[in-house]
C-alpha cells in the first residue's frame, strides 16, 4: 500500500486523474456488482430449494401412492377365486405396473406355488422359499409386509411386497417383486427438469435407487456440498427418503451468465472511463503545463508575454494571476538590470586609473623598444643582426598583446547585456577577472591564489558571473591596506559548484554584517563606493539559482561563499580535470 502511495505521489497530475477516475468509477461498480451478485445468488438458492422441496413432496407422495396402488392390485388378485386367477389376470397386473418384476402365489409355508415373471420362465413346481427374513411373521400380524431392499439377478435393487391370501381355511400369500430403479425412472419422467436428479435412500443412508444407476449402493449422508444444491423428503409409509439434487453449476447458470455479461459491460465501462479520465487529465493539466513552460521562459528571457486567459474557472484565475505576477517580475527585473549596469559603471569608474596604469606600462615598454630600434636602423648600426631584430619585435608584440588583452577584457566587462546563457568555463572567467584587478593587486602587494577542482562547464551568463567576481575581489582588495592574500577555491559537491573567496582584510563588524547585501549600504567614503556591489552579486547569484553568504572576523578577514547548482553536461574540450594553483 505504502509503495502504491509513494508511486502515485511521484506521478504527474494527469496520471493521478486517470487513477482517480478509474478508482472512483470501478471500485463502487465492483462493490455494487458483487453485492447484487451475492444477494441474487442467495435468493436464487433459496428459491431453488423451495421449488425442490415442493416437487419432492409431490414425488414422495407419488411413490407412496405407487406402493399403495401395487398392494391394492395385489389384494384385488387375492380376492379372486382360484379358478378365476388366470395367467391373464397376472399379466394384466404386470402390464399395469411396469415396476413389478414378478408376481407369485405362495402356499401356507411360504413356498412358491405360482409365479409369473417379467423376465424368466415360470417354474412354480420348484416350491422354493420366497419370503425373506421376518416377512412371514409380519404378514401374520399385518395385511401387508415389505422385505428389506435386495439385489436381483440383474444386480438391481428390488423390494418384495406380500399380502395374505385366504383360501379354503388356510392362509396363503400373494407377493410381488418391485424394481426400485423403475419407480425412480417413472417418478423422474413426470418432470421436465433435466438439470436435477433424484435418488432414494434407505434408513441407513444407502442409495437404493438412483437415476444414474452407477451411483447405486453408495453411502450418502451429506446432501448439501459445495458443488451441489439438494433437499431430502421422508416418504410417507416407508422408511426411506427421497432426495433431489442439482449441481450448482447448472442451478446458478443464469446468474453466472449475468456475471459474465456484467464483466464485459465493466470492461467496456473501464475503457470509457479511462478515455474520459485521460481527456480530463489533459484538460486540467494542459494549462498547468503551459504555465510551467511560461515560467521557465520567464526565468531567462527579457520579454514577458502574457498568456491567453481562455477559461473562467480557478485555472483561468491562476493564469490571470500569473500574468500579473509576470508583469511585476518584468518590472523588477528591469530595475535589477539597471542596478547591475550602474554597479558595473561604478566599478569601471573606480578601476579607471588602474586600467590606465595597466595599459600605460606595456605602452611605455613598446615605445622604448620601438625608439631604440629606430635609432639603430637610422644609424645603420652594424651590430644589429636578425637575432636582435627578432628580440625587439618579440618584446613589442608581447606588450601590444598584453594591452590588447586588457582592453578586450575591459570592453567585454563594460558591455551592456541582458541575461545571456552560454557555457561557463570558470577557470577562464577567473583568469579574465584577474587581468582586470591585476594592477590594484600589485599596487597593494596582494598575493592572489586560485585552486580549482574538477569543474565541468555549466550553463549561465559568464559576464554576470565575472561581475560578481570583480565586485567580491574589489571588496577584498579594498579591505586590505597593504600586503595581504586573497585565496579563491572552487569544488564540485553533488552537482553543487562551491566557490569561496577568502581575504586577509580588516573584516566586517557584527553590526554591519546584516546590512551588507542592502543596496547602497557602504562603509566607504563618498565617491569610493556606491554600496551596490554585494546587492548586485546577490541578485545575480539568485538568477543562477544559487546562494551567497559572507563569513567575517574583524581583524582577520572575510570569506565569501557562493553555491550554484549545476547540471553537468559532458562536452569535449571542456575544462574537465584541469587544476590551477
Ligand atoms: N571582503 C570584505 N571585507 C570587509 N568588508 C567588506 C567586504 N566585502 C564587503 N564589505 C563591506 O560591505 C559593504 C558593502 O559592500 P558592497 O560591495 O555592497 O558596497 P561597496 O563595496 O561599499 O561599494 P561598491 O561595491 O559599490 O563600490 C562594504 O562597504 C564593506 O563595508
Ligand atoms: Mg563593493
Amino acid at each position: 500500500m505504502a509503495f502504491i502511495i509513494k508511486w502515485l505521489t511521484s506521478q504527474p497530475i494527469r496520471h493521478k486523474v486517470l487513477v482517480f477516475g478509474l478508482f472512483m468509477s470501478i471500485i463502487p461498480l465492483l462493490l455494487i456488482s458483487f453485492y447484487y451478485f451475492y444477494h441474487t445468488k442467495i435468493d436464487l438458492e433459496n428459491r431453488i430449494k423451495e421449488k425442490q422441496e415442493l416437487i419432492l413432496q409431490n414425488l414422495s407422495t407419488e411413490i407412496s401412492l405407487e406402493f399403495n396402488l401395487t398392494s391394492q392390485h395385489l389384494q384385488n388378485l387375492t380376492l379372486l377365486s382360484a379358478p378365476s386367477r388366470t395367467d391373464s389376470e397376472f399379466y394384466q397386473l404386470l402390464q399395469q405396473n411396469e415396476s413389478i418384476e414378478e408376481i407369485v402365489i405362495l402356499d401356507d409355508r411360504g413356498n412358491v406355488e405360482k409365479r409369473i415373471s417379467r423376465y424368466k420362465l415360470n417354474k412354480p413346481e420348484t416350491h422354493e422359499e420366497w419370503y425373506s427374513k421376518g416377512m412371514w411373521q409380519k404378514l401374520k400380524k399385518n395385511n401387508k409386509a415389505y422385505s428389506d431392499v435386495q439385489i436381483n439377478q440383474l444386480g438391481q435393487p428390488v423390494i418384495k411386497l406380500a399380502v395374505p391370501l385366504y383360501e379354503n381355511g388356510v392362509t396363503k400369500g400373494a407377493g410381488v417383486v418391485i424394481q426400485l430403479q423403475k419407480i425412480i425412472g417413472k417418478i423422474a419422467s413426470f418432470r421436465q427438469d433435466q438439470a436435477s436428479y433424484l435418488y432414494l435412500l434407505d434408513s441407513k443412508g444407502k442409495v437404493i435407487a438412483h437415476q444414474d444407476s452407477s451411483k447405486l449402493w453408495q453411502k450418502k449422508s451429506v446432501i448439501l456440498t459445495d458443488s451441489v444444491l439438494g433437499v431430502k423428503q421422508q416418504i410417507p409409509g416407508l422408511n426411506w427418503s427421497l432426495v433431489m439434487e442439482e449441481p450448482k453449476t447448472s442451478a446458478f447458470k443464469p446468474i453466472y451468465k449475468m456475471f459474465n455479461d456484467g464483466l464485459i459491460v465493466m470492461a467496456l465501462f473501464t475503457i470509457i472511463v479511462s478515455l474520459i479520465s485521460i481527456y480530463a487529465g489533459f484538460y486540467f493539466t494542459k494549462p498547468i503545463l503551459m504555465l510551467e513552460k511560461a515560467m521557465n521562459k520567464m526565468k531567462y528571457s527579457e520579454e514577458f508575454s502574457r498568456l491567453p486567459v481562455e477559461r473562467n474557472d480557478e485555472i483561468g484565475k491562476l493564469v490571470e494571476s500569473f500574468n500579473e505576477m509576470g508583469i511585476e517580475i518584468q518590472a523588477k527585473k528591469e530595475i535589477e538590470e539597471k542596478m547591475i549596469q550602474t554597479d558595473k559603471l561604478a566599478a569601471l569608474g573606480l578601476m579607471a586609473s588602474s586600467f590606465a596604469h595597466e595599459v600605460n606600462n606595456p605602452l611605455t615598454v613598446i615605445n622604448i623598444y620601438a625608439e631604440d630600434l629606430l635609432d639603430r636602423i637610422n644609424g645603420s648600426d652594424p651590430t644589429l643582426d636578425n637575432h636582435e631584430l627578432d628580440n625587439y619585435l618579440q618584446k613589442i608584440t608581447d606588450n601590444a598583446g598584453r594591452c590588447k588583452k586588457i582592453t578586450r577584457n575591459l570592453l567585454n566587462f563594460s558591455r551592456k547585456t541582458n541575461w545571456t546563457v552560454s557555457e561557463i568555463d570558470i577557470k577562464e572567467i577567473i583568469q579574465n577577472t584577474i587581468t582586470l584587478v591585476d594592477y590594484s593587486l600589485n599596487k597593494k602587494n596582494i598575493k592572489l591564489t586560485s585552486h580549482l577542482g574538477k569543474i565541468p562547464v555549466f550553463p549561465g551568463d559568464s559576464l554576470k558571473l565575472m561581475q560578481v567576481l570583480v565586485n567580491i575581489i574589489n571588496n577584498s582588495i579594498d579591505s586590505i591596506e597593504k600586503d595581504g592574500e586573497i585565496a579563491i577555491s572552487g569544488v564540485l559537491k553533488d552537482n553543487l559548484f562551491c566557490l569561496s573567496i577568502t581575504d586577509t582584510g580588516e573584516g566586517i563588524s557584527k553590526e554591519n554584517l546584516p546590512y551588507i547585501f542592502d543596496p547602497f549600504f557602504t562603509t566607504k567614503t563618498l565617491g569610493k563606493g556606491t554600496g551596490l556591489g554585494l546587492s548586485v552579486c546577490y541578485g545575480i547569484i539568485q538568477q543562477f539559482g544559487g546562494t551567497i553568504q559572507l563569513i567575517s572576523n574583524v581583524g582577520k578577514g572575510t570569506t565569501v561563499e557562493i553555491m550554484i547548482p549545476i547540471h553537468i553536461r559532458k562536452k569535449e574540450g571542456s575544462s574537465w580535470g584541469k587544476t590551477e594553483s
